[in-house]
């Protein structure tokens, strides 16, 4: 126990005795003898918010992340207090507030401890800036895990760990390097089988400290601003991510095309060549639906220009690639060259929109065009200015969609890599400098470059990447993990990247698949494609500048593997639309960790490898050369080899068969994956069949279809289609019970289903409740039907 005394020491300053405490609806304020205020705000039944102020004086209540769509409303609060302490009771939660020290405890209904301040909340005065150093400390409690913070490349269980958020241009960064391009300061902690979360909204620089430097303290803090943070309560892990997802926002759906396979380089050029790469694809019968063009399509690295001897007709060009299938993706920095004839560059002048710094100067900073100027996109005009300047480019010239990079910002030739500190932000009108305005530069980038893209691909969905990223970017852009490196350690790396990012709200995200930088052999490429494929954003993307990196860069037995499983991301499309759904819907992640999936089993709190794509398919990517299989941890429950559709219990770690054609897949039993047949490009063919695959399970299991116009906003109207099925097995018969949703009408009217597992021989069909003839469903030796779409109850009866 750390006393007071040493705090002092160490010059830390700490809230004593509480002298008043007062209500005010769902806000509780606590005010200390030594000038602390602790408001805690009620927002749901598992969800608080807990702000403190020194000096009586709290600043004023804004945040880029929070989402004003969140849900709000709780059943109950009741506050009461005793001698010692207060007490606050929603029906999930107790909170107990003490009175000497204002330290923090959180438990469940029952009184099982969730969670509890060490010293709490403590600060130092800045003397150098001004404000705070505000920090948190909680008791670690035995046993406990911790997981998210977004983009970390290190173990996905963060216990022992000390990481910091400052968003950073990190090219070929080593496992464990940090921080990295995004700052997420959201956690999960895990013990006794309760999760809870914790969102330190605070943009400055934090710190987040779990046992790490004392074994039993957990701690977080910030070079400036406000202690403020939210508390989510789960038990489950899944319900923090989803209450985090719903405070900080969800993203719309995207296009479906965006879900397709991606080809992008640093950078394809000229024409001919963007062509040529185009042409391979189809030509090779590789399903694509997108190509990249990064900076050297610009004039001189001017965004918003083409370098037209390179490009002479850009809207030509992205046409003709248009008709065949290929979508174009280009992209927009935010360094801006000082150029006086550049019109960008005299616009930004004209009205004042550059970021400057301390003393009235421009702020400088070189990127690829030489010396730049940054836009202050913390100013609502000038994000306003900046979404117009996607106009021509999407209205006129037909540009499909656009991804941001280099926004950290990142600058060239400094050791900071970034703006200096004293750099000023408008801020939404709380004018501040770059120490707290760093972290959501980025963010309110692509936020104004989202709204342009929106307005002007109108009535598209927007599609929009993202580099850097604070908490709430997801509601605006899809990322990528940056300049990672073409190693089998990346590969691993990106495994857990993408975990962490889903687990911390951001679901759609992808890593440069083969690596960026360096060049990957073919097996490293297939390995790498292979899991890739089930990552919701799916591009392989290089620096180019060692060798190919396209599907046929490597032998033609890497292409077939490649060509195989880009295949059969085609054919998931419809579930992997259906997880999106429910990630934009319900803030649900679209890929688990084990520990998301089944937190009650111990086995899962450790394990990096093994994921659930959606909710019912397990993936384990193979990350060592030369294996022919390798041993992972299958979660309890029964599994189906997706391969060779053998059926397995889980709860156990065993070997699994994986050639280079093939990835260690499971199925859970009872799921009914939807598939779409293989199209060389989202929209090439007519779906005149939905094919289910049916894996039998004794005992129950529901699955979800959704589909829709797969662009525009006709979905919001409520013309989706949402099939929720219900499959209910028992040992010679199964059924499937079908509820829809929505009013749009699927251009398929027939459903294939294709039986797995099925433990009798098929004897008779009904169809809401009347027999139908083997024949009348075209029954197949491959144990597949087919029905007409709108049943509701179809019972396959054994012989
Ligand atoms: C850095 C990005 O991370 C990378 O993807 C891109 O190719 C280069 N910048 C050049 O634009």
């Amino acid at each position: 126990m750390i006393t007071n005394t040493e705090l002092e020491y160490k010059g830390n300053l700490y809230p004593n005795q509480i002298v008043d405490f007062s209500q005010d609806v769902d806000k509780l304020y606590f005010t200390s003898e030594n000038g602390v205020v602790l408001q805690i705000t009620v927002l749901r039944n598992s969800a608080l918010r807990f702000r403190y102020a020194t000096e009586y004086n709290f600043e004023p209540d804004f945040s880029y992340a929070i989402s004003e769509k969140g849900i709000r409303g709780y059943d109950k609060l009741v506050v009461s207090e005793t001698k010692t302490e207060y007490l606050l009771e929603t029906i999930r939660m107790k909170i107990l507030v003490d009175k000497k020290t204002m330290r923090i405890q959180i438990s469940d209904p029952e009184g099982n401890i969730i969670n509890e301040d060490e010293i709490g909340f403590h600060w130092e005065e800045n003397y150098e800036y001004g404000g705070n150093t505000v920090k948190m400390s909680k008791i670690t409690q035995t046993g406990e895990s911790f997981y998210g913070l977004g983009d970390k490349a290190m173990h996905s269980n963060l216990k022992g760990k000390r990481v910091s958020n400052w968003v950073t241009d990190q090219y070929a960064y080593g496992k464990d390097q940090d921080p990295l391009y995004k700052a997420v300061p959201f956690y999960v902690g895990l013990t006794e089988n309760k999760a809870y979360g914790i969102f330190f909204d605070n943009t400055f620089k934090t710190h987040f400290d779990f046992a790490h430097e004392r074994r039993n303290t957990t701690s977080f803090w910030a070079d400036g601003g406000e202690m403020n943070y939210y508390f989510i309560y789960g038990p489950d892990v899944s319900k923090v991510v989803r209450l985090y997802t719903d405070l900080t926002g969800k993203p719309e759906l995207p296009p479906l095309w965006a879900l397709g396979f991606q080809q992008s380089k640093w950078s394809y050029f000229p024409e001919s060549n963007v062509k040529e790469i185009a042409k391979k694809f189809r030509d090779l019968n590789i399903p694509c639906d997108a190509i990249y063009l990064d900076i050297d399509y610009m004039d001189g690295f001017r965004c918003f220009t083409w370098d037209k001897t390179k490009f002479p007709d850009p809207k030509r060009m992205i046409s003709e690639l248009e008709e065949d299938g290929f979508k174009t993706v280009v992209m927009i920095d935010p360094g801006i060259k000082v150029d006086r004839d550049y019109w960008v560059y005299q616009e930004a002048m004209e009205n004042d929109y550059f970021c400057k710094r301390g003393d009235g100067p421009y702020m400088n900073g070189k990127v690829w065009p030489g010396k730049c100027n940054f836009p202050d996109f913390t100013n609502p005009e000038v994000r306003q200015w900046w979404a117009e300047l996607y106009k021509e480019f999407m209205t006129e010239l037909g540009v499909h969609a656009v991804w941001n990079d280099m926004n950290e910002p990142a600058v060239m030739e400094v050791p900071s890599k970034t703006a200096p500190l004293d750099t000023r932000h408008y801020y939404e009108g709380n004018p501040t400098t770059h120490r707290k305005a760093h972290n959501i530069y980025g963010m309110q980038m692509v936020r104004a470059t989202y709204n342009g893209v929106k307005k002007h691909s109108y009535p598209k969905r927007p599609f929009v990447i993202t580099r850097a990223a604070y908490s709430g970017t997801q509601r605006y852009a899809c990322t990528w993990t940056g300049d990672n490196v073409a190693t089998w350690e990346h590969l691993w790396l990106a495994n857990v990247q993408m975990q962490r990012m889903c687990m911390s709200g951001y679901s759609f995200v992808g890593s440069d698949i083969g690596g960026f930088a360096e060049q990957p052999n073919g097996e490293l490429f297939a390995r790498w494609i292979q899991l890739g494929i089930f990552h919701p954003f799916c591009r392989v993307h290089s620096s180019g500048d060692h060798g190919d990196q396209e599907p046929w860069s490597f032998d033609s037995g890497v292409t077939d593997v490649v060509r195989k499983f880009i295949e059969l991301r085609y054919q998931l499309l419809p579930y992997l639309y259906t997880m999106f759904y429910e990630y934009s819907n319900n803030g649900i992640a679209m890929l688990k960790s084990l520990v998301m999936f089944d937190q009650e089993d111990p086995q899962t709190h450790f394990r990096t490898d093994e994921f659930i794509f959606g909710h019912q398919i397990l993936v384990c990517p193979i990350q060592e050369p030369n294996a022919q299989g390798r041993r992972m941890y299958v979660p309890r429950g029964n599994w189906y080899n997706f391969w060779t559709d053998e059926l397995i219990k889980g709860g156990r770690e065993m070997w699994v068969d994986a050639d280079i054609d093939s990835i260690p897949l499971f199925v859970k039993e009872g799921a009914m994956i939807p598939k779409y047949p293989v199209q060389q490009y989202v929209g090439e063919k007519d779906i005149d069949q939905l094919r289910i695959e049916v894996y039998y399970k004794n005992g129950i299991e529901n699955s979800t279809v959704y589909e829709d116009g797969q662009d525009g906003y006709d979905y919001t109207k409520g013309r989706y289609s949402l099939r929720n099925f219900k499959l209910q097995g028992k040992p010679a018969q199964l059924s499937i019970q079908q509820y829809k949703d929505g009013t749009f009408v699927t251009d398929y009217e027939t459903i294939e289903f294709k039986f797995h597992g099925l433990s009798f021989e098929i004897g008779g069909i009904e169809i809401d409740s009347e027999k139908v003839s083997l024949e009348d469903v075209k029954y197949g030796e491959d144990l597949s039907i087919q029905v007409s779409k709108n049943f509701t109850v179809l019972r396959v009866l054994g012989k």
